[in-house]
């Protein structure tokens, strides 16, 4: 009898599987995808060519390095499915799908899954229900973006540069201080700490040491929480249960919840007194005022989203431009003498002096279209929808990958090759083939700010030291992708203070 029910069961649980892989299939057969060869495969779907194409791909452990220029070239086609045991995703580099996707948030969002994701971690709320990033797309996301977006505009970042400039002189004078010269140093965890007090500090008027303080519990807590959601990403099966994760889980907390208390008693302390700054935090405030619904806590939310979204990406560009500028020595003397013209006679610089470092623009524009933090996205329809000659069933996943569409030959002469000149001013870029910070009414509202802090830094580490490879054999950038992409072992230099 028991082992009657228990054959009833697995043929139920096999006949359910099948069914629901077999559906899911059908639903999609109208869209390219490649064949599932052996028969087996027909239930993992593409998971086992995928781990294979990881391997021998250099880009991270991604999907897009590894998966999306091969099955575009085998498929000859830009639109295609991957099926992965009962989930699919649909890749296009279609451009004119690209455009229809990203211009329309309305039909287009963020993934459900994604905003699952990063809420909140083993039941802290961390980036919240209703943050900018994760929001999917409704009234609450449109009404916080408009009141944010001035936080953004060239005479906030204006009153902004002071910090940064602020911050780059501390970096300096840690520099001077904390390395011997000719010895190998490591430039990411110090670019990291950088970018995280810049943005508490432009942001959010919190003056907290991060520069000197090397284990300050801020950066720890967005650390760690970056590292458990890289772990959670790439564990999806285990992370809730597997006991091996329990001593990052603990540490997150324990970085997390005092983190959280001393934010939400700047934000009482900033709510209750009758707010006069100009800061991200002043209009986060307002933006949450406009709903009853929203509470300090949604603004402890933000404070965090502001943190992880503008935290990791600025300092993982920064590693990646100094990775390249040692790299290519031609590049790096144009873009010194270009530090020292605009510099010379002066010890800081102005908001005016910005625009004048035309070389460096190029440099991190070609450092960001080869290397770019953010490799791709995710949006999901919300009904069933034709996109271009596709019907796409509701709730697709699609996937759009800006590092796919920023190294595709098509767009691109030589398209692996750094070059600044990609970015020279006689040069026309297509749309959607250059969006390091996404394009439509969900890019990047930091992006701005992003660019400035990088320039100001950049331009003040060049000026007062020299950066030599301490690995010159070693020419290929091996990254790492948790949420964000990084080189894998940082940027390992040897410095030389430069008299100025
Ligand atoms: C080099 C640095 C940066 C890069 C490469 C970058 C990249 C991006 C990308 C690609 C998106 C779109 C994500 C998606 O579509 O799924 C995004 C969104 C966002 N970024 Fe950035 N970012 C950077 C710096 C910053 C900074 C400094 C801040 C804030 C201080 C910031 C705040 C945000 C926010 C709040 C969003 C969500 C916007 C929305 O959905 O309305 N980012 N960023």
């Amino acid at each position: 009898m028991i082992i009657a029910t228990i054959i009833c069961l697995l043929l139920t649980f096999i006949i359910y599987l099948h069914l629901s892989v077999y559906n899911l299939r059908r639903k999609y057969a109208h869209i390219p995808s490649l064949p599932f060869r052996p028969f087996y495969l027909y239930y993992m779907g593409h998971l086992p060519l995928l781990s294979k194409l990881r391997k021998m791909n250099p880009v991270g452990a991604s999907l897009e390095g590894a998966f999306i220029q091969p099955v575009r070239k085998e498929l000859n086609t830009d639109t295609f499915m991957i099926f992965f045991n009962k989930r699919c995703i649909l890749v296009t580099q279609d451009l004119p799908k690209v455009s229809a996707v990203l211009s329309d948030h309305t039909m287009f969002k963020k993934t459900k899954n994604f905003r699952k994701n990063v809420s909140q971690l083993n039941g802290i709320s961390v980036a919240g229900q209703h943050g900018l990033l994760v929001e999917p797309g409704s009234h609450v996301w449109y009404t916080k973006r408009k009141i944010l977006d001035p936080a953004f505009h060239k005479k906030y970042l204006k009153i902004t540069m002071d910090s940064m400039v602020f911050v780059s002189n501390k970096v300096v004078e840690y520099m001077r201080d904390n390395t011997v010269e000719g010895d190998c140093i490591n430039m990411f965890p110090l670019l990291g700490r950088t970018a995280m007090e810049i943005v508490s500090r432009s942001g959010f008027n919190i003056d907290i040491d991060m520069i000197q303080d090397e284990d300050s519990q801020l950066y720890n807590a967005i650390q760690m929480w970056t590292k458990c959601m890289g772990l959670k990403f790439k564990h999806t099966f285990t992370w809730d249960w597997y006991p091996f994760h329990r001593k990052d889980k603990d540490e997150f907390a324990k970085a997390m919840i005092p983190t959280r208390r001393f934010l939400r008693q700047h934000a009482e302390e900033r709510i209750a007194s009758d707010d006069t700054e100009d800061d991200i935090l002043s209009h986060i405030i307002k933006a949450n005022s406009f709903s009853d619904q929203l509470t300090v806590e949604d603004t402890v939310d933000d404070f965090l989203t502001f943190f992880l979204a503008g935290m990791e990406t600025t300092a993982n560009s920064m590693s990646f431009v100094l990775w390249y500028l040692i790299k290519n020595e031609e590049v790096y003397t144009r873009l010194q003498e270009e530090v020292d013209e605009v510099y010379s006679g002066k010890s800081d610089l102005h908001f005016d002096d910005i625009p004048t470092l035309t070389y460096m623009d190029q440099v991190i524009k070609e450092v960001m279209r080869l290397s770019p933090p953010v490799l791709a996205t995710s949006r999901q329809n919300v009904e069933s929808v034709m996109l271009g000659d596709l019907i796409l069933p509701k709730e697709t996943i699609i996937r759009i990958s800006q590092w796919a569409l920023q190294t595709d030959p098509r767009h691109w002469e030589n398209p692996l090759v750094f070059n600044p000149e990609n970015f020279a001013s006689n040069k026309k870029i297509k749309p959607f083939t250059y969006m390091p910070f996404m394009a439509g009414p969900r890019s990047c509202i930091g992006r701005n700010f992003a660019v400035l802090e990088m320039k100001i830094i950049l331009s003040k580490l060049l000026r007062h030291f020299t950066f030599i490879d301490s690995d010159p054999e070693n020419t290929v950038l091996e990254t790492t992708t948790d949420i964000t992409c990084k080189p894998k072992h940082g940027v390992l230099v040897r410095v030389k203070e430069r008299a100025c």
